[in-house]
């Protein structure tokens, strides 16, 4: 069983990137394979559905690259900074890229992070999104702020909140129970 962190931040070492590694560690923990796919280190090109734009090389290769992960994801987390009270574009842009072949019934989890006040309306949002793709968001989710974290000696940011590592468990534990029992397997 496989699973896809797509992290939709602008930034190079988000927070919500730093959260995506410390859920990973718990997963494999569980010998649970998990890749994070960063849009900020693999972006993409805008979608463009006429045809007229022509992407480069790079963003071409990290577009295939997302779909041919996504469609062999057996679940998915989502992660999003917290842009002006919702998810980001850029993840929504990487979502519009991909179809409900690759999320149908497929476990969903939500985290996110935000800077100004801590706000769980980007995954709110993010919900209906997952909804529209015939994915199951799962109950739990994780909405941090950036004093949740702290710096390594290099400048990395890891999760430094006792509370968010706890539900960081919960979130974990919640998804693979999903991914085992798998609920909904005949309604694919
Ligand atoms: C375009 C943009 C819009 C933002 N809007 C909000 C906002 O509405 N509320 C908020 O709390 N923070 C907002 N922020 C701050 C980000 O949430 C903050 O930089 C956070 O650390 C991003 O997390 P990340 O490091 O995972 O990317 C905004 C940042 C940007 C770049």
């Amino acid at each position: 069983m496989k699973g896809l962190i797509i992290i939709g931040s602008a930034k190079m070492g988000s927070h919500t990137n730093a959260l995506a590694h410390y859920l990973k560690g718990h997963f494999e923990d569980q010998y649970f394979e998990v890749e994070i796919f960063d849009l900020a280190e693999h972006p993409i090109h805008q979608l463009d559905v006429s045809g007229v734009s022509s992407p480069s090389e790079v963003y071409k290769n990290n577009l295939t690259l997302l779909q041919t992960k996504a469609r062999n994801a057996d679940f998915f987390i989502l992660g999003t900074p917290n842009y002006h009270g919702s998810y980001s574009g850029i993840l929504k842009n990487a979502l519009d890229h991909l179809t409900m072949d690759d999320f149908k019934m497929k476990p969903v989890g939500l985290i996110g992070n935000s800077d100004g006040i801590v706000s769980s309306e980007p995954l709110s949002h993010l919900r209906l999104i997952v909804r529209s793709l015939l994915g199951i968001a799962v109950p739990t989710q994780i909405a941090t702020h950036d004093t949740d974290y702290n710096r390594l000696d290099d400048g990395t940011y890891y999760l430094d909140n006792e509370e968010f590592q706890l539900r960081s468990r919960l979130f974990v534990d919640q998804i693979i129970s999903f991914v085992k029992n798998s609920p909904y397997e005949h309604l694919k």
